[in-house]
């Protein structure tokens, strides 16, 4: 019933994050869901669980929709960028390089992971409140663009290009003042926000990147924050970019890119109703446009930088039912091998999800059910009072919309080595992200010799 995509027949419309599933879900009677041609009750087992299943064709309609709708709305030059946050791996980047997309990195790992995933440094932006100087120095050597968040930055990257060298390229990152309906952990442009210059800073800033030899300002970034489903927020975001614009060319730079960040919400049950990528990129692309035409500048090139909206609904987790405890009149709670670790969004955001049973997907759901995971915490829930199928100890559940901020925000609370991920695509499976085991987590582990107990 919810399966599938709306808009798989309009090309025209489709936009993943308003699905609840990857586009490529299908259900057989007798095997149960399947995604990308592989079923998942198979790869439960070939893999085990937890797993992370990344859907091929869902994450390259996203990037394509992204695509597709700024060359239809924008009239001049853009370019999408992965905020890869979301889920940072030398398979993703690949993908993403390959739908010729950039990157926005935010730590040295990223920046790594972009780098050995194959994406050359001018197609990739180093965010972040507080760089240190090996990821300033990483980004610098290879010609990354650096988007600087305060005076830290500027103060730090002056010390690091060395005199003489190729000025470090820069996009200036401010706080926008406007406030959108979101989740307060996910909000970053109101003005109480650690990330961005403050407004009232900005015009001194400018003089003194003018001023300096070593840098070159080719860009002015804001982001309001995240999974936002309201459209005008980004509408007066692009306006208020362009006066930043505008004081930057009357200051003398020669600014190229506008990057509007990311932030567009997704559906994680049926009642979100997020916009589409297309209707996302039209708000943006038309009131860029405009506001440039009234301050009689040229466009300047769009970039934005998605990170849920891309792969939120490509993903899901497979996991295995374990233990049951029922209280009468009270609840039943039944268990699965995951939980916190590999999903800690709904305890941090008290997050909704939306699941089902591998091998009956459409089966009556005639219980009432508490998910929990398998963590020593007691706030460690999935899905609470969740309608289910009669279901039993080894039942795989599948979670959807897992593919964002699950693998990259997991931990190893209580000592639990993290999931594997699996990429599929037309009945092939391919390991993106082996599986940890408890003695990988040892590894860093050390013991002083003055604690180790002789006879
Ligand atoms: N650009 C910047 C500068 C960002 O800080 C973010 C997300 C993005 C782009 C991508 O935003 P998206 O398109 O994914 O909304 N852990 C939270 C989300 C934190 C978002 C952080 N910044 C969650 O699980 O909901």
């Amino acid at each position: 019933m919810f399966i599938g995509s709306p808009y798989e027949s309009e090309c025209d419309l489709i936009s993943p994050n308003r699905n609840l599933t990857p586009i490529t879900t299908e259900v057989d009677e007798k095997l149960g869901m399947m995604i990308g041609g592989c079923i998942l009750t198979d790869l439960a087992s070939r893999y085990s669980t937890p797993l992370y299943v990344i859907d091929e064709a869902t994450l390259r309609a996203s990037c394509r929709a992204y695509k597709k709708a700024l060359k239809k709305h924008y009239p001049s030059e853009s370019l999408p960028i992965y905020a890869s946050k979301a889920n940072s791996s030398l398979a993703l980047t690949s993908l993403m390089k390959s739908e010729g997309f950039g990157l926005d990195v935010v730590s040295e790992g990223e920046l790594l992971t972009a780098l050995r995933g194959g994406l050359p440094g001018e197609r990739i932006w180093l965010h972040g409140n507080n760089k240190s100087e090996a990821e300033l120095r990483l980004a610098y050597n290879n010609q990354v663009t650096v988007v600087v968040d305060n005076q830290h930055d500027l103060d730090r990257l002056a010390e690091i290009v060395p005199s003489g060298g190729k000025p470090a390229r820069l996009m200036l990152r401010f706080t926008p003042g406007i406030e959108c309906h979101t989740h307060e952990y996910i909000r970053t442009g109101h003005l109480d926000s650690k990330f961005g210059f403050d407004p009232d800073d900005l015009k001194e800033v400018l003089f003194q990147i003018k001023d300096s030899s070593w840098a070159v300002l080719n860009g002015i970034h804001a982001h309001i924050g995240s999974q936002i489903f309201e459209l005008d927020p980004h509408r007066d975001l692009a306006k208020v970019m362009v006066d930043v614009y505008k004081m930057a060319m009357g200051i003398g730079h020669c600014i190229e890119d506008i990057n509007v960040g990311g932030g567009l919400g997704i559906r994680y049950v049926e009642s979100d109703d997020p916009p589409s990528i297309d209707s996302w990129v039209l708000t943006i692309a038309k009131s860029l446009t405009q506001a440039c035409h009234e301050a009689d500048l040229q466009l300047p090139r769009l970039i934005c930088e998605p990170g849920r909206s891309l792969v939120a609904t490509s993903g899901v987790t497979l996991y295995r039912l374990g233990s049951r405890k029922s209280i009468p009149g009270l609840r039943t709670y039944l268990s699965i091998d995951g939980g916190m670790s590999d999903n800690p969004r709904p305890i941090t955001y008290q997050s909704l999800y939306t699941a089902c049973l591998a091998h009956i997907p459409n089966g009556t759901r005639d219980q009432n059910v508490t998910i929990a995971g398998k963590h020593c915490e007691s706030g460690d829930v999935l899905l609470k009072d969740f309608a289910i199928p009669k279901a039993s100890s080894g039942d795989v559940l599948v979670v959807f919309s897992t593919g964002a901020y699950n693998s990259s925000m997991s931990s190893n609370y209580n000592r639990i080595p993290r999931p594997a991920a699996v990429l599929v695509n037309q009945g092939q499976a391919d390991l993106v992200l082996r599986r940890e085991r408890p003695e990988d987590l040892l590894k860093y582990d050390v013991l002083p010799e003055r604690l180790i107990e002789v006879g």
